[in-house]
């Protein structure tokens, strides 16, 4: 595979979904597909970082997964838990840093000092960002924000008058990284499932039946490849028109 550079994305969002789905076809248990879904991220990571793509942001953990069974939700805060204690030094060997969105204040104990940990000891890490959203809605995001301002607002730190997009998206999790290009979902599903609701104004979406656990290298090819076809006008018009 040989994808030139030119017009490659600087940060691609993918919810990986179908890990349930993935287990279940082969009599498996969903936490079984929960692992395998875990285990695939390390290849994906290596292959954006061999590309110079600067930011992936993953969608690990919704604010409406907590409504699964609480057998699974527990399986998941574990297996994040093992993910944060033995990636630590694979991510520091890549020079990888690790950000996190979503409220982590919802979060057991152990997996919320875990992040703390991570996330400060890859602080100065540059070559790649990487992003979980992790009991992370888009909603509950722009709730926030909201809230935020308003209090801002209220303690005299703002005018309304100064409220502006930019002024906006400094109020969001993500205020420290830029909108994603691409967006890729696994497993056949066409929706947002609450994932960067504002961030996604503009970004370009592609779609696979595969499920997460067997999303490949040559699946991430095909992504690249049609979002170099992909024509972004923002709402102007092409120049040769
Ligand atoms: C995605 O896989 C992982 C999480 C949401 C945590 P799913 O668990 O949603 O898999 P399906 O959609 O049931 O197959
Ligand atoms: C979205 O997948 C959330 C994550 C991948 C973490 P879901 O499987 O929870 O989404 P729905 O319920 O199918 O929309
Ligand atoms: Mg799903």
């Amino acid at each position: 595979m040989n994808l030139k550079q030119k017009g490659l994305p600087n940060h691609i969002a993918i919810i990986l979904d179908g890990n349930g789905r993935w287990a279940k076809k082969r009599n498996l248990s969903r936490t079984d597909g929960h692992k395998a879904g875990v285990d695939n991220l390390e290849t994906l990571i290596d292959q954006c970082k061999d590309l110079n793509i600067k930011y992936i942001t993953l969608y690990v953990f919704s604010t409406e997964n907590w409504k699964r069974p609480a057998f699974e939700v527990s399986n998941l805060m574990l297996l994040l838990n093992k993910y944060l204690t033995e990636k630590i030094d694979d991510l520091m060997n890549k020079n990888i840093k690790l950000n996190i969105i979503g409220d982590i204040s919802g979060l057991p104990n152990k997996t919320r000092k875990l992040i703390v940990s991570a996330v400060d000891k890859t602080k100065n890490n540059f070559k790649l960002i990487l992003t979980l959203a992790i009991n992370y809605g888009g909603r509950n995001e722009i709730l926030r924000a909201v809230k935020n301002l308003a209090n801002d607002v209220k303690n005299l730190k703002l005018n309304i008058d100064d409220i502006d997009e930019r002024l906006f998206s400094d109020y969001l999790y993500t205020y420290d990284i830029p909108d994603p290009d691409l967006l890729i979902r696994t497993s056949g599903e066409y929706r947002l499932s609450n994932f960067l609701l504002w961030q996604c104004a503009y970004t370009e979406f592609w779609y696979t039946d595969v499920f997460w656990p067997d999303f490949g290298k040559t699946d991430l090819y095909n992504a690249l490849e049609s979002f170099k076809k992909r024509k972004r006008r923002f709402g102007k018009v092409e120049d040769d028109n």
